[in-house]
């Protein structure tokens, strides 16, 4: 088993006894009690015993990142005087605890991995009894293998936890390597070291109930990657159809150096079970370039925009397997064609105006030429969209770049914005420009700007009488076809579109 285990700082006992109910209610399977600068005994005690779950009780030095100023043997002597289930006693004390109480032997390093790692954790073994605790600043995202490889290689029970953003998979998947515990914190403000994830998110976004030494393991690869909102709709999708994933932020940095080392270390690293990845900003050129030099199978439309943003593993065979998609351009399209009720043979008639030259103007100008439509690109930097435009002129469709100013003298049958212009927080910008085209209620106008989730170009547009399709359409699009990627199963996409949406309103409140 291991533990959800919610640190509490404790101020005063009226504040502690809260907190401890609010961590039991929402779930804690064990309560660590943070006594660095609070010494009232029998206060620490009447927490003890009213928690009704486990206990750790701590007294941190300011050299392990703690705010008690005590020498270790006082702490030690009044962490004992009360008689905890747990004590965390970092490993410099070099004492050896002869009581019922347990101690968790524990180094914390704030600046990155410990030199002597290995040594430290020699050292703690020697005492044969408790639970060995080593915690370190992740400096990149492969800083967790070596955690879950000091987890898979335990003589005991062990805590093995990286902190800060790249680390947060180590807390995360520390159920599936078996350790001790992992921590949790309260809330948001409550967090007792940097990377911590609330016990809601632990519970409720990363399914920790459903989570066992098989689950597999997907992902979305990005930088920054904190915000995302695939982990929310993937991770309910899996949790509505009992698929056995849980679905984690990586952040991975921007070279593809970076990109390439991730795939190298994660993809075979034993017990992971690494079985799909989702690509964003700034690595599906990246993917695209790791999949072509590792001669995977990446789809024909993929590899000719050059952006992958889907990743297969299959893991079926001795050697895992890896393919590579694009399911933004397809959700572009099914967007299109499902609001006109046609199919893409029929998108060879129309007339496209694309706003935007960026990576998802490219995906949509190639998708558009590929089947055949006529397209205009509208760009504020002109030479951007000339170069798009030269790139994928004539592949099937005409395809040509205009001055912006001459949007509003298009007579196209369908507007996108792909220009992030009107995204929150700057909603009340406008992609059209100072005049609208002439818009019909045959007029399609699509924005794939997602939050909100009706923008000003959407808005502008409604008089008209012009059939709209939302940029959460396209978002839920593209993670559904993941999903089915992945799973070989129909994604549950109302309840994904609704995932979405309410995400959008709580970022709004
Ligand atoms: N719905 C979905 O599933 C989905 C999927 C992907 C992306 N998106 C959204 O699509 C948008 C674009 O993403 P991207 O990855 O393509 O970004 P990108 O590669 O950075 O491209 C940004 C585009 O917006 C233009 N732009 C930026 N600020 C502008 C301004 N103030 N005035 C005029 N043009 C401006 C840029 O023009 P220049 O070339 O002149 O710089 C460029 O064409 C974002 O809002 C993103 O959230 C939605």
């Amino acid at each position: 088993v291991t533990y959800l285990c919610v640190p509490i700082f404790v101020r005063d006992l009226e504040q502690a006894r809260r907190d401890v109910a609010l961590a039991t209610e929402a779930g804690a399977e064990m309560i660590e009690l943070r006594v660095d600068d609070f010494d009232d005994d029998q206060a620490i005690k009447r927490l003890i015993d009213g928690a009704g779950v486990p206990c750790i009780l701590t007294c941190r030095s300011q050299a392990q990142g703690g705010r008690s100023p005590r020498p270790g043997n006082v702490r030690l002597a009044s962490l004992l005087a009360q008689c905890p289930q747990y004590i965390d006693i970092e490993l410099d004390w070099n004492s050896q605890a002869k009581t019922p109480t347990q101690p968790i032997l524990s180094h914390h390093d704030f600046s990155g991995r410990p030199e002597k790692l290995y040594n430290i954790l020699l050292e703690m073994d020697k005492l044969s009894v408790g639970v060995n605790k080593v915690v370190w600043k992740a400096r990149t995202i492969r800083d967790n293998l070596e955690a879950f490889e000091i987890l898979q290689n335990r003589n005991k029970p062990t805590i093995a936890l990286c902190m800060g953003e790249a680390g947060v998979i180590s807390r995360i998947l520390a159920k599936k390597f078996g350790a001790f515990l992992t921590f949790a914190s309260l809330n948001d403000e409550s967090a007792t070291a940097p990377g911590q994830v609330s016990i809601d998110e632990m519970k409720n976004l990363y399914r920790w109930d459903a989570m066992s030494k098989k689950t597999k393991v997907y992902g979305v690869i990005g930088h920054p990657i904190g915000h995302s909102l695939s982990p929310h709709i993937q991770n309910a999708a899996f949790a509505e159809l009992n698929h056995d994933g849980i679905y984690l932020p990586l952040l991975v940095d921007p070279p593809y150096e970076s990109f390439k080392a991730f795939m190298e270390t994660f993809v075979p690293f034993p017990g992971l079970d690494l079985s799909g990845l989702s690509v964003t900003i700034p690595h599906k050129e990246n993917a695209a370039r790791y999949l072509k030099e590792k001669g995977a199978q990446i789809e024909d439309l993929a590899e000719r925009i050059g952006a992958v943003n889907t990743i297969i593993i299959d893991r079926t065979g001795s050697e895992p397997i890896l393919r590579g998609l694009n399911t933004d351009y397809a959700a572009i399209l099914d967007s299109i064609t499902d609001r006109l009720a046609i199919d893409r043979t029929r998108l060879g008639r129309l007339r496209v105006a694309v706003l935007g030259a960026g990576g998802t103007g490219r995906t949509a100008v190639a998708a558009l030429a590929h089947y055949g439509a006529d397209v205009s690109i509208y760009n504020r930097t002109r030479e951007k969209a000339e170069a798009l435009a030269s790139e994928f002129d004539g592949n099937t469709g005409q395809v040509l770049s205009l001055p912006m100013e001459e949007l509003a003298k298009s007579d196209c049958d369908v507007f996108i914005n792909t220009t992030s212009v009107g995204m929150y927080p700057k909603s009340d910008q406008n992609a059209w420009g100072a005049k609208l085209p002439k818009l019909t209620p045959n007029t399609v106008v699509f924005d794939m700007v997602y939050n909100p989730v009706k923008t000003r170009f959407l808005a502008e547009a409604e008089p008209s009488g012009a059939k709209t399709i939302t940029g959460v359409e396209t978002f839920v699009r593209q993670a559904a076809a993941q999903f089915q990627a992945w799973t070989n199963k129909p994604a549950p996409i109302e309840l994904m579109r609704r995932v979405i949406e309410n995400r959008m309103s709580d970022q709004k409140n």
